[in-house]
């Protein structure tokens, strides 16, 4: 494979903004390949139905506007699992050789920008590595046709939302389309981290996973038209398969230390867990705003 050339944007050599995102960076490395694994035995799910919520081979073919490609900012590409659900669509799989995708990829980790730049397949061809925050972008003349991020930015502190919110719109091209999915307040992976929060980090010293509702609200401040559709998501594994199910909450916390049995013995952890049981399983329920953005 050959090295992605990398851009202006900084290089990471400053320290997380904050502990959240320092575990975040933590976990997004080889060291958290065992969880990262064990949080997408479920999470695969959320990305499939992320791939059939649109026509995304249209949304392709509009931007390219009778070109034969279009560029793509992928924003906290993680280890590539949209792209991926993607090319599994046989709509998508069949612009192979008819589109090409010229997928920047944007994250903090390099470990991340390798996983994703591995998955990637025709239509999607791979260009640009920025090795950033979405908060630090440095965005290039004319922007990219199609800017998303699809559960990327819970590690951004409150502070940090409107900065990465100005930027991910700054790099939409004139005309382009940009796409957020991102929980609510009442999804899994933000209840958990509250509940979480609540009981394993008595300091406060983390702060709280961004929400879909955060997101919208620093876009209102921008000179943007937003559009909001609500996906639910619905994960689960069986109640026995403990060690599937502490691995992926475990991961969904960005903290390997707690164990299942200490999470269920948790007051207020463990009484969100019992009530997440139905029929000899653990139900993961996920409400997810996609949002979309364009220039006014
Ligand atoms: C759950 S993954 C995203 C999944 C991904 N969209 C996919 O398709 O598989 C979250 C990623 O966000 C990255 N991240 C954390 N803080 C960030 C920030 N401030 N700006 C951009 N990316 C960030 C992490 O390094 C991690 O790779």
């Amino acid at each position: 494979m050959h090295p992605a050339p990398t851009t202006p944007s900084p290089a990471p050599t400053s320290a997380p903004s904050s502990a959240t995102s320092a575990a975040s960076l933590a976990h997004w490395s080889e060291a958290g390949r065992r969880g990262m694994e064990a949080f997408y035995a479920l999470a695969t799910e959320d990305y499939r139905q992320l791939a059939a919520a649109r026509d995304w081979a249209g949304i392709f073919r509009d931007l390219a506007a009778g070109r034969d490609r279009l560029t793509l900012l992928d924003v906290a590409c993680g280890s590539g699992k949209f792209p991926t659900a993607l090319l599994a669509t046989p709509a998508v799989a069949a612009l192979a050789g008819e589109l090409v995708v010229e997928t920047d990829l944007l994250d903090p980790s390099r470990f991340s920008l390798d996983e994703a730049r591995g998955t990637l397949a025709p239509p999607f061809v791979g260009a640009a590595d920025h090795e950033c925050t979405v908060q630090d972008l440095v965005v290039r003349p004319g922007g990219w046709d199609l800017v998303w991020s699809t559960h990327g930015l819970y590690a951004l502190a409150p502070d940090e939302v409107g900065p990465g919110m100005a930027r991910f719109v700054e790099a939409i091209a004139p005309g382009g389309l940009g796409v957020v999915a991102q929980a609510t307040t009442a999804s899994h992976y933000l209840v958990v981290d509250e509940a979480f929060r609540g009981s394993f980090d008595p300091d406060g010293v983390r702060v709280p996973y961004t929400s879909a509702e955060q997101v919208v609200a620093a876009l209102a401040g921008l000179p943007v038209t937003v559009s909001e559709e609500l996906l639910t998501y619905r994960t689960s594994v069986a109640l026995d398969d403990r060690a599937t199910a502490e691995g992926f909450l475990q991961r969904c916390v960005f903290d390997d230390s707690v164990s299942l049995e200490a999470m269920e013995a948790d007051p207020v952890l463990g009484g969100y867990l019992a009530s997440c049981v139905e029929d000899g399983r653990w139900v993961f329920d996920h409400a997810v705003s996609l949002i979309t953005v364009r220039h006014a």
